[in-house]
């Protein structure tokens, strides 16, 4: 029998770029409304990084504030994972930079890129490290700046996506004090079909850039908009239903989930029957942050008193590769 340390969630923190890129500016780049936007994603506006700000630079601000509102230093950081679809070069990696600007001298760290997922695969793979007895400060990132891999000539894609970064730092529950880590899952899907959902075509070493490459924009997003949306709405509703079912529903305090699009959380509210109230969106003023949406949502519904104190919270992502997974804490 393995004995296995409770872990739980120490700080949180998050940061969003100040430029602001409402739905009224896309209609002046593509065909598109903001009522057609909002009708469809829920999403208003979302924020773009500056030129010189790079995922790295947004996800150390993160990690900071995560490390403040835990009351730990950095030097006592023992392991740092970026979860980013974006990261500032193919390699070294944004651990490696996000350690540098926060100065966690002794930490190792290393990056973990599963698109919208990411974050909830680093967060799982932090439990394992706590849990273990391995290390006790294990700082997760999820930064993103999608606005580097998006086509602004694609209505389909470039209303969707925006950049930010969040944060959580995560202990032994004794040091923690709150979110006891009860659950959490991960899971994928591959093949060339699930590619073709969402992906980047080119950049790797399938494609690797060329000038035909970048004439053809394939260093930006495409994304089947209808299977993303089916996949999304009913993974959602399976993770928050198989995650709660030891549980009980009474037991839930509040949804948090990557932040995907609202006419998704409707529907998988809907097929869960739930009220729509129970899941913390901000999704209006961020659009989809990918990696950065799970740490930046949790952080405001903590700021805004929106996680119950006893009650269970749930995160649920899913996103390219197909991937999906969860995790569920007690608050
Ligand atoms: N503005 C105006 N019209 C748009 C548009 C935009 N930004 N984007 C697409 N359209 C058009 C389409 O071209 C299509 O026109 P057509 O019928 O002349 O071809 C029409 O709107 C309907 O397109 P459709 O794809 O059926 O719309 P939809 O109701 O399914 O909504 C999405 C499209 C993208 C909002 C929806 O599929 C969705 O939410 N998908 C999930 C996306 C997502 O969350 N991705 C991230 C996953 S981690």
């Amino acid at each position: 029998m393995i004995n296995r340390i409770p872990v739980g969630i120490a700080g949180l923190g998050a940061y969003a770029p100040e430029k602001v890129l409402s739905n009224q500016d896309l209609e002046k780049l593509v065909d598109t409304s903001d009522e057609w936007i909002y009708q469809r994603t829920g999403i208003r506006e979302r924020r773009i990084a500056a030129p010189d700000e790079d995922s790295g630079a947004m996800g150390a601000i993160a990690a900071m504030r995560a490390l403040d509102d835990a009351r730990v230093a950095p030097e006592d950081v023992d392991l740092i994972l970026c979860a980013t679809t974006t990261p500032d070069l193919p390699f070294p990696t944004n651990a490696c930079h996000i350690q540098h600007r926060i100065g966690a001298k002794r930490a190792g760290g290393f990056d973990i890129n599963s698109a919208c997922s990411g974050f909830v695969f680093a967060f799982n793979t932090a439990v394992q490290f706590v849990q273990s007895g391995t290390y006790r400060n294990v700082l997760v990132v999820g930064t993103e700046k999608l606005s580097t891999i998006v086509n602004y000539e694609d209505r389909n894609t470039c209303v969707i996506f925006g950049d930010g970064a969040g944060a959580m730092l995560l202990r032994p529950l004794d040091d923690a004090g709150r979110g006891e880590v009860l659950s959490t899952s991960i899971s994928t899907n591959g093949g060339p079909e699930q590619d073709a959902v969402l992906m980047v075509a080119a950049g790797g070493s399938r494609l690797p850039a060329s000038p035909e490459t970048l004439a053809a924009k394939q260093h930006t997003m495409i994304m089947g908009g209808n299977k993303v949306y089916r996949f999304a709405v009913s993974t959602f509703a399976k993770l928050v239903k198989e995650s709660l079912e030891p549980y009980g529903y009474e037991q839930l305090g509040r949804i948090v989930p990557h932040q995907v699009n609202q006419r998704i959380v409707e529907a998988a509210c809907e097929r869960l029957d739930m009220p729509v109230d129970m899941v913390f969106s901000n999704i209006h003023k961020y659009g989809n942050t990918a990696a950065a949406s799970v740490p930046v949502a949790f952080t405001e519904a903590y700021r805004e008193d929106m996680l119950p104190k006893g009650k269970l919270v749930v995160s649920a992502a899913f996103g390219a590769g197909l991937s999906w997974g969860h995790f569920l804490v007690r608050w």
